[in-house]
């Protein structure tokens, strides 16, 4: 009779006699076994900048340009090296990043990935590579934008069921990173993207620090996106023990406001944005001083209200706090398994319909040869190629 397999291993009926236990212990996996005993190389290997090319611009930002890549065929290919795989490729520019003193062995961003174990609600870095001009980090490919993307295509906000989903993951993205003693800094919808099964990562480590480093005023001021900052960033004279990881769980609160309402909790209604600095400065007196508005036509539910209101305490020692557990026992989350969730066996409120990512959008141009002299380009169709007549120059 075939083993009963929906028995868990090791359960009443199903655990294996001891001498049948030693037996698998001296059993080799055999993914290790063949690879080893025969003396052969790994399956697959480490590639080389050439052995990839560029397919397509994803975004790009104020300090790098992000492109999808994918893998090309090589004569003496092995057997698991299919070409066609995909990454997404974070280029810098050397000029950039020495203009900005911020030397590529101390790059926070390459720093504090490398640091980070693999973890699904975080962008894992694959790889670092340079040539003459750039550096480039090779990160796992989320194919289905970002949230803020996200959020524009569902109509600009979402009901408290789906809020509740995607916060979730931020909640779990941010206690893994908190749980390694990572600060995000810089958390907002653009730095979170969506996977293919409509789970979101955590990316954009670029003003990452470790809390255990020096919490120099010089080092936080200002730093970040203003509308998401904390107070206590804004603040000038403000003890240094209240930087730590309260800033990132401020940030998320004003994601989730921003979710469910489809606005910022503290706004200065500039059409140009907080560029100017007076407006800069009357963004941060609102977010030193003034209470979370409630737009009268968006009812928002008691609980769902109480916990952006708790998330958005002025005062970091007050405010809700995913790592103490205060914040997962809020009843607007009651409703949410954990570990459920973590290992990502809801179905999310999107899944995006399958669709070859190789496609170009047009959105974005390509970058140049002369850009990135390390990495081939592909030839993109004529009728797939960004035409910059429509569009701005990004740079
Ligand atoms: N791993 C990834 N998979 C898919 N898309 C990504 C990935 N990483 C980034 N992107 C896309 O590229 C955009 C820019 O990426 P990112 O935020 O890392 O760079 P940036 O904003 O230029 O960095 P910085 O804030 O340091 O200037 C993201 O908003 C997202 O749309
Ligand atoms: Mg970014």
């Amino acid at each position: 009779m075939p083993a009963d397999r929906s028995k868990p291993n090791g359960g009443p009926s199903g655990a294996p006699s001891e001498p049948s236990r030693k037996a698998a212990r001296n059993h080799v996996p055999f993914g290790t076994r063949i690879a080893m005993a025969h003396g052969k190389q790994s399956r697959v290997r480490k590639r080389r900048l050439d052995e990839l090319e560029v397919v397509k611009t994803l975004g790009a930002g104020s300090a790098a340009r992000v492109m999808l890549v994918r893998t090309t065929a090589r004569e003496d290919s092995r057997p698991l090296e299919k070409p066609g795989a995909l990454f997404a490729m974070k280029v810098f520019k050397k000029r950039a990043l020495r203009r900005e003193l911020m030397y590529w062995e101390e790059h926070a961003e390459r720093a504090r990935l490398s640091e980070t174990p693999w973890h699904p609600f975080i962008a894992g870095l694959l790889d670092v590579f340079a040539d003459e001009k750039n550096v480039y980090e090779m990160l796992e490919f989320l194919p289905c934008g970002n949230l803020r993307v996200h959020l524009q295509r569902i109509g600009g906000r979402m009901d408290g069921p789906t809020a509740t989903f995607y916060y979730a993951n931020i909640v779990l993205g941010l206690q893994f990173l908190h749980g390694l003693g990572i600060i995000h800094r810089d958390l907002k919808p653009d730095n979170i993207i969506l996977g293919g099964n409509g789970y979101l990562a955590i990316t954009d480590f670029g003003h990452a620090k470790l809390d255990s480093a020096s919490k120099d005023d010089s080092e936080w001021q200002a730093l970040g996106t203003p509308y998401y900052m904390a107070p206590e960033i804004v603040t000038t004279g403000m003890p240094a023990r209240y930087r730590t990881f309260g800033v990132d769980w401020w940030a998320s609160g004003v994601i989730l406001y921003e979710l469910v309402t489809g606005e910022f909790p503290f706004d200065n209604y500039d059409e140009d944005g907080p560029n100017d600095e007076t407006v800069v400065e009357e963004l941060f007196e609102q977010i030193r001083y003034a209470d979370v508005p409630w737009p009268a036509e968006i009812p928002l539910g008691r609980q769902l209200q109480s916990i952006i209101e708790r998330l958005l305490r002025k005062e970091p020692e007050r405010r809700l706090h995913g790592d103490n557990g205060t914040l997962v026992k809020h009843p607007w989350l009651a409703n949410v398994d954990w570990v459920r969730m973590g290992r990502q066996l809801y179905k999310a409120p999107y899944v995006p319909q399958a669709h070859r990512h190789e496609t170009n959008w047009h959105t974005w141009r390509m970058p140049t040869e002369d850009e990135i002299p390390g990495l081939p380009i592909t030839d993109v169709p004529v009728m797939q190629q960004f035409d910059d007549r429509f569009f701005e120059s990004e740079d």
